[in-house]
């Protein structure tokens, strides 16, 4: 079959994948290739085994790949090929030199942009689908239009609002879709080509169309907006545990404002996933490069009040089992930054699981899907991995639900009080328990922002 136009995506993680998957099952007269320098990760999209977990993603792909979806590791060649390509490269957090610790590692990103341009001799239409800091797309711009080719690179920002574990819902029915790019005729014509591919399925009201600034700008915001939405719950949290209000109650109550809304504001052990850190501290370094100081200040509190909120639930588990956990075992269910993922980045799971080893704690990690990356999380430590729940809990003085998969609310935990530890403890990091029917099994009940509930 000859296709009218070419994709590539060069990145096949979390973004690309899923994204471009969508867009192939939507778009039959388009040929969709993504590429990645990571052969293992190619070879596993190309098998039975995806590389991520995502509900409903497998059956998608199985359905497009080999027709006009494709994985491969030639970059060089599909970039020849390409008409579009949209870059999904990862932007962690920079861990050395200039801007350690804030700024967004642009490396992959720049070497994605050089080779794109070594590899081209034909004009193509670029777009930016990794998260970068406002005004990449102009360094974009002068890296590729600086040649002597003779051939012309429009640089668009289309930045991706999935979230993990609904990314394929999220896709196929966005809240919207936001499209920039310069508005110059040739700015405008790449705009609509790219603008007519969601058009195969987004409702044209959602796809919002501005300058190329506001689009990169409007990630980091949103992003930064729900993260301060969780860490200002979880800054409520702290105080009704002291009150002996109740932060489900409180939030329910703030949240049927209209003007709040209910959205992001559950209270929990804190914000995790790839994205939320690192996007703020990438606000944060912009605003301190322009001198904004107490903008970089008020968003970084976000940040500081996430961590806050792990280490202060580690602190409960220590204090509420009567000031030390040494020797004793710590099921922690759930490692994944949130439920429906095997994604555990920045999950605060991990600096859960380090403080409670700080404290000579024996601990065990539980997760239905995130184990193989739970022990890259915590390589070298002494801990116990035990995919079944009723196993991890067996003998152990404490719980401690870190992540919300459904199967952890469903557990019979009248057996599982039984196999434990008496007195036998339950923290709940993510308020998702009937916790006076545990209460008066027998357990000890901490949960977030609400008083404890305890039998001594
Ligand atoms: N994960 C999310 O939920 C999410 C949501 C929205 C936006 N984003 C943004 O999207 C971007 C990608 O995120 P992700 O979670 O998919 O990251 P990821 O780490 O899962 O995937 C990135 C992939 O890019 C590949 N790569 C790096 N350099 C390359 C190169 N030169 N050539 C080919 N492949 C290369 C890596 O091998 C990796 O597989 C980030 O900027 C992130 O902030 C992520």
């Amino acid at each position: 079959m000859t296709f009218k136009t070419k994709i590539l995506c060069i990145g096949a993680g979390y973004v690309g994948g899923p994204t471009m998957t969508m867009i192939a099952r939507k778009c039959p007269t388009y040929k969709v290739t993504v590429v990645d320098i990571n052969k293992a990760r190619i070879d596993a999209w190309n098998s039975d085994n995806i590389p991520i977990y995502e509900p409903g993603l497998d059956e998608v792909v199985k359905a497009a790949r080999g027709k006009n979806l494709f994985f491969s590791t030639d970059v060089d060649q599909a970039i020849r090929e390409a008409d579009i390509i949209f870059v999904s490269v990862n932007t962690p957090t920079k861990t050395f030199g200039e801007g350690a610790g804030r700024a967004p590692d642009l490396q992959y990103w720049e070497k994605t942009a050089r080779q794109i341009l070594a590899n081209s001799d034909s004009s193509k239409i670029i777009v930016e689908k990794s998260t970068l800091p406002v005004r990449t797309a102009e360094a974009m711009e002068r890296i590729l239009n600086g040649n002597p080719k003779g051939i012309e690179f429009e640089v668009l920002s289309n930045p991706e609002f999935l979230a993990e574990g609904s990314a394929i819902q999220d896709l196929e029915n966005p809240d919207r879709v936001l499209v920039g790019s310069r508005e110059t005729p040739s700015g405008l014509a790449a705009r609509k080509a790219l603008v007519d591919i969601y058009a195969h399925w987004v409702p044209k009201e959602k796809i919002i169309e501005s300058n190329v600034w506001s689009a990169e700008l409007s990630k980091l915001a949103a992003n930064a907006f729900l993260a301060q939405r969780i860490s200002s719950i979880n800054s409520i949290s702290a105080l009704c545990e002291k009150t002996e209000a109740d932060v489900g109650e409180v939030s329910y109550a703030i949240g049927m404002d209209s003007r709040i809304g209910p959205k992001f504001l559950k209270a929990s052990v804190g914000f995790g996933g790839s994205c939320f850190q690192k996007d703020i501290l990438n606000l944060v370094y912009i605003c301190e490069s322009y001198g904004l100081h107490e903008v970089a200040d008020y968003w970084e509190s976000v940040v500081r009040m996430n961590q806050w909120q792990q280490k202060r639930f580690v602190q409960n588990i220590l204090t509420g089992m009567f000031r030390t956990v040494a020797g004793k075992r710590i099921a922690l269910l759930g490692f994944a930054f949130k439920a429906d993922t095997g994604d555990t980045r920045e999950s605060p799971a991990i600096s859960v699981a380090l403080g409670l080893l700080e404290e000579k704690a024996q601990v065990v990690v539980s997760d239905p899907k995130a184990l193989e990356n739970a022990k890259k999380d915590l390589a070298g430590a002494e801990v116990i991995y035990e995919e079944d729940p009723y196993k991890a809990a067996d003998g152990a003085h404490a719980i401690a639900i870190l992540t919300e998969w459904k199967l952890y609310k469903e557990l019979d935990y009248a057996k599982i009080f039984k196999s434990m530890k008496q007195p036998a403890f339950i923290f709940d990091g993510r308020n998702i328990l009937d916790h006076k029917k545990l209460f008066e099994m027998g357990f000890n009940v901490f949960a977030i922002g609400k008083a404890a509930l305890k039998h001594f």
